[in-house]
């Protein structure tokens, strides 16, 4: 496994896996891999030749305040998982390889960025939209993967894509949980054991909210209020959304047909988010 870290070696790697018509799958990541990220490389080996997976904790996804000093830095965990399963490459870019000097563009897809999680992480998304845009420019893959575990951001990038005509498809990957059900997350090492208890909550509103609507109920207002009610019971408080929505476009409608319900909460200092299409 090679790791690049500049323009120019990745270029080099990019060339020389392109050469002879090979199939490049790309698994943009913030490191601190776990369970969920190898089976997005995974799912890149089924069908591509060369997987390279880039390790960069981006500095414009995260706001003032928020974890970017603190989010987990794991290179040599993270090397060996890779290494382990067969990766072909790492791009391990510093800021300055991403974001050279004098820079002026940022990508926005609005409406989309100021919803759901980006009404209260302002210029998150926007953050997101532009390095996976370079990203995607720099590696240039024929396939780039994505967990579902991150919806919204899934949704935008797709319509990213789509508007900016990016020569890339997207696969997103499902969710992979622990036994209980807590969706594996980075951000999840943070929690203390009671909090982790207390983590559970998310997945057992959501399946509460799939039972409702599988036995008919599809007024949204209902379906979150028994997602609601699960976490009350559960002592979580703050509870920043749990919306149900259209599952293609994030759109809101009061009675819905193919929803996917969206939830974000706040365990002691921990965001967490987790989500689950009702209908399958
Ligand atoms: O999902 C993530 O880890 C990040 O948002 C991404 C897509 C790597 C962009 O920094």
């Amino acid at each position: 496994m090679i790791i690049l870290e500049d323009r120019q070696a990745l270029n080099n790697w990019v060339e020389q896996s392109r050469l002879w018509g090979g199939k490049v799958g790309f698994i943009p990541t913030m490191g601190a891999l776990h369970e969920g990220h190898l089976s997005l490389v995974r799912e890149a080996q089924k069908t591509c030749s060369q997987t390279i997976v880039s390790i960069f904790v981006n500095p414009t996804q995260f706001g003032p305040g928020e974890d970017f000093n603190q989010y987990p830095r794991t290179f040599a965990e993270d090397k060996a998982l890779l290494e382990e399963i067969g990766c072909d490459a790492i791009f391990l870019p510093s800021p300055d390889v991403i974001y050279p000097e004098g820079g002026q563009t940022f990508v926005s897809v609005e409406p989309l960025a100021s919803q759901l999680c980006g009404a209260s992480r302002p210029g998150h998304f926007q953050g997101v939209a532009t390095v996976v845009t370079i990203l995607l420019n720099l590696v240039r893959p024929h396939v780039a993967y994505f967990g579902v575990k991150d919806y919204q951001q899934l949704t935008l990038i797709k319509q990213m894509i789509r508007d900016l005509a990016l020569a890339v498809d997207v696969v997103g990957v499902p969710i992979v949980r622990e036994e209980d059900g807590l969706a594996l997350s980075s951000r999840n090492r943070y929690l203390t054991i009671k909090e982790r208890q207390q983590a559970t909550a998310l997945y057992k509103a959501l399946m509460a909210a799939k039972s409702l609507f599988q036995s008919g109920e599809t007024e949204a207002i209902k379906l979150e209020k028994a997602a609601h009610l699960v976490l009350h019971e559960s002592g979580i408080e703050q509870i920043d959304y749990v919306e149900v929505r259209h599952k293609e476009t994030l759109a809101c409608d009061l009675t819905v047909v193919d929803p996917v319900m969206l939830i974000a909460v706040k365990i002691g200092k921990t965001r967490l988010i987790d989500n689950m299409v009702l209908s399958s």
